[in-house]
């Protein structure tokens, strides 16, 4: 080993240290937040539950102009015209994300009527909810599709323009179940799963891209259409998200450049906890929460 290489070698243990201790020092105090007003944001699935939120919150917060992609007509409205009586401008777009030819013409006619997306927000995403023996097969390709490869069809739609612009955010609403899967979702979990190895990577494939970041949110069970009947052991100790909490804090997020946010931050301790406890030990905590058999009585979107 050269003498520079040892340098390095030897200074970097003192270098992470130094980034953990000024991270920490820096979580303290409130971070800067950057302006929306020049970003032109578009959520898939921005029509309701949390992408709907979410548009709101960006509108809100003061994003230039917000696009919703989705798939039921009258959502995309109803919220369109919510976002532009608050007085800021929003169009919506008919595109189902799980067809590929169909996200990139939607891409093209966006950038051509509307302009160059700024922010991405992947959060589109269905949950077919039954075991694996008694789903069709169908059904499981099909959340495989919109929640795992819709996302690299409009991220490979947008982001070269980003990375043109110098400018640009990829944001995904992923989940806790990725990082702890429970029975009966096996569809979703697998998907989201996936969903977060693509951000994890996008992160830091972008790495020397000045200007171009991406957020990755992994929410708790969050209360909109999506889990509707599931139910755990005691509700009060772990209740439901609200989805307005959710979208705040993706766009405080987005504004203070963070890479991954757990919500609540208390998930944390889940992931940690798998990483070392024994799995008889992990499946009590499954048992004991009820997460082992909260799916038993998942109705979903009726
Ligand atoms: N609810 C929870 O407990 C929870 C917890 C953690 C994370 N999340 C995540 O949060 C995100 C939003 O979920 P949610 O709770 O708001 O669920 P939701 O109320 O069921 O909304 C799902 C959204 O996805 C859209 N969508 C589904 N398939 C689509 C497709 N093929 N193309 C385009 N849009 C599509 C739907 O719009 P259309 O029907 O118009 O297509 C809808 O706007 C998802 O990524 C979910 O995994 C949810």
């Amino acid at each position: 080993m050269d003498l520079k290489s040892l340098g390095r070698v030897l200074i970097f243990p003192v270098q992470m240290i130094y980034l953990i201790v000024k991270a920490s020092v820096c979580s303290l105090f409130p971070s800067r937040r950057k302006e929306l007003r020049k970003e032109l944001v578009l959520i898939t699935g921005g029509g309701r539950g949390i992408g709907r939120h979410l548009a709101l919150e960006f509108a809100k917060q003061g994003a230039k102009k917000v696009i919703l992609w989705g798939r039921t007509e009258k959502c995309l409205k109803d919220t369109a015209e919510e976002i532009r009586l608050s007085g800021t401008e929003c169009h919506y777009f008919l595109c189902d994300v799980a067809n590929r030819e169909e996200v990139y013409k939607q891409a093209k006619v966006l950038r051509e009527k509307v302009g160059d997306v700024t922010i991405l927000v992947n959060n589109a995403a269905v949950v077919h909810g039954k075991s694996l023996m008694d789903s069709d097969d169908d059904a499981l390709l099909k959340s495989q599709h919109i929640n795992t490869m819709g996302q690299f069809w409009t991220t490979k739609a947008f982001l070269p323009r980003m990375l043109e612009l110098r400018h640009g955010r990829v944001v995904c609403i992923n989940s806790i179940l990725s990082q702890s899967p429970i029975p009966g979702a096996m569809d979703y979990c697998t998907s989201k799963a996936s969903s977060l190895a693509f951000m994890e990577s996008l992160t830091l494939g972008l790495l020397d891209c000045p200007g171009v970041g991406c957020t990755t949110v992994l929410p708790f069970h969050t209360n909109t259409e999506m889990f509707q009947g599931m139910k755990v052991r005691f509700p009060q100790l772990f209740p439901p998200l609200n989805p307005e909490m959710v979208a705040q804090r993706t766009v405080e997020a987005v504004r203070t450049d963070k890479a991954y946010v757990y919500l609540p931050w208390t998930m944390h301790a889940l992931v940690i906890l798998k990483s070392f406890m024994p799995q008889v030990a992990l499946e009590e905590i499954h048992r004991f929460s009820g997460t082992y058999t909260c799916m038993n009585t998942f109705k979903g979107r009726t």
